[in-house]
């Protein structure tokens, strides 16, 4: 069934109060609305509502067991959503939110089951863009926000990415323009006892124990301590996938190029679409059906903001095969290790293999 999406296009600088009260008006009502924050766009529902959440897994193809982030505008508004000490998440709270840090405690009782996946405990956020919150104030309610894709493929990082996939399909597309982080946010559970971060993300596990002034532990690559640190049920899921057959290589700069080509020549003879992401230092040095940038491998931080949208780029190109770089020189490359190395679904071709 197809609804009409409203699109606002939102001018950051000047935010039109009457289109907040629209917006907040849908939510109180129990519908879908695609927000932006600095991460990924979020798919926006009341998260105090059963049956808004499951309109959320409901449109994103979404298994029931993977729990939703709660977004909230305040920190004022971290007791309305958690039970139990508060203590750590506040001191996080306040050095890092508004901000790309998500924090799991344990669940208060507004918050429903449908929200939680069924967990007794909730992850929390306050994102850094002003019209989200503005609308989570007006509301009076959290938000419930998995990020805006449909389930599996790369999460958006514009406005555009959302309508491609939810068009007609949900009531409200809020548009501010591109984020700027371009990843999701780093999930850390202080629920165990130690703090374990879930998911890596632009906050690093060193400046959490900066701020904690602790050990917190980083679960990546590790199946989960299923007594205190439950992985996040989202990560044993398929993720960040383009259509394309992804493969990263891993070869020293030097040599990449070369390897690269190599592999493109051979997979050219079976006539497909082959495309290869590379940074701005090498991109002419590659001969493939298309080239993609990620930007200057010296800039980590553009690196990871354009990973999703070359990834959606290559599935509108309609690329069979798209050969990656590693990145591993890259300041960020512990997301990449995540986010690139899923979206390939494993498939790694090594240096010492070509
Ligand atoms: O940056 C972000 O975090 C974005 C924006 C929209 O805020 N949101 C986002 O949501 O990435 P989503 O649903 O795509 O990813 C949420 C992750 C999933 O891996 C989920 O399993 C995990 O958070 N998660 C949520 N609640 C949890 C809980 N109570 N315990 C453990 N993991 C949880
Ligand atoms: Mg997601």
């Amino acid at each position: 069934m197809s609804v009409n999406t409203v699109l606002y296009n939102i001018n950051p600088e000047e935010i039109n109060q009457d289109e907040i009260i629209e917006i907040a008006e849908i939510v109180k009502k129990g519908g879908l609305v695609a927000v932006p924050t600095e991460t990924v766009y979020g798919l926006g529902a009341d998260a105090t509502n059963p049956l808004a959440a499951k309109k959320i897994y409901a449109a994103k193809g979404r298994p029931s067991d993977n729990p939703l982030i709660v977004h909230i505008s305040d920190i004022d508004m971290l007791e309305q959503v958690v039970s139990g000490d508060v203590t750590k998440a506040k001191i996080l709270g306040k050095h890092f939110w508004p901000g790309p840090l998500t924090i799991i405690l344990k669940k208060g009782e507004k918050i429903p089951y449908a929200t939680t996946g069924g967990l007794d405990t909730v992850a929390v956020r306050l994102p850094d863009r002003e019209v989200t919150r503005r609308i989570i104030r007006e509301a009076k309610l959290p938000l419930a926000a998995p990020s805006a894709n449909i389930s599996g493929k790369p999460s958006p990082t514009c406005g555009k990415h959302v309508m491609e996939d939810f068009l007609g399909r949900i009531d409200a597309v809020v548009d501010d323009g591109a984020t700027n982080i371009g990843v999701e946010s780093t999930i850390v559970d202080l629920t165990g006892d130690i703090p374990a971060i879930l998911r890596r993300g632009y906050i690093g596990q060193t400046e959490i124990e900066g701020v904690l002034k602790t050990q917190v532990i980083d679960t990546f690559g590790t199946s989960g301590d299923s007594k205190n640190h439950p992985k996040a049920p989202g990560t044993k899921y398929k993720h960040y996938s383009p259509k394309a057959t992804l493969i990263i290589v891993e070869a020293g700069q030097d040599k990449v190029a070369e390897k690269i080509n190599g592999i493109v020549a051979s997979e050219k003879e079976a006539l497909k679409k082959v495309g290869v992401i590379t940074c701005d230092e090498r991109k002419n040095q590659y001969r493939a059906d298309k080239v993609y940038s990620l930007g200057s491998h010296n800039n980590g931080k553009d690196i990871i903001k354009n990973l999703y949208s070359v990834l959606r780029k290559t599935d509108e190109d309609k690329m069979d095969v798209v050969f990656s770089e590693s990145f591993s020189e890259t300041e960020y490359y512990y997301i990449l290790e995540d986010r690139l190395y899923r979206a390939g679904g494993g498939r790694v071709i090594r240096e010492d293999e070509i």
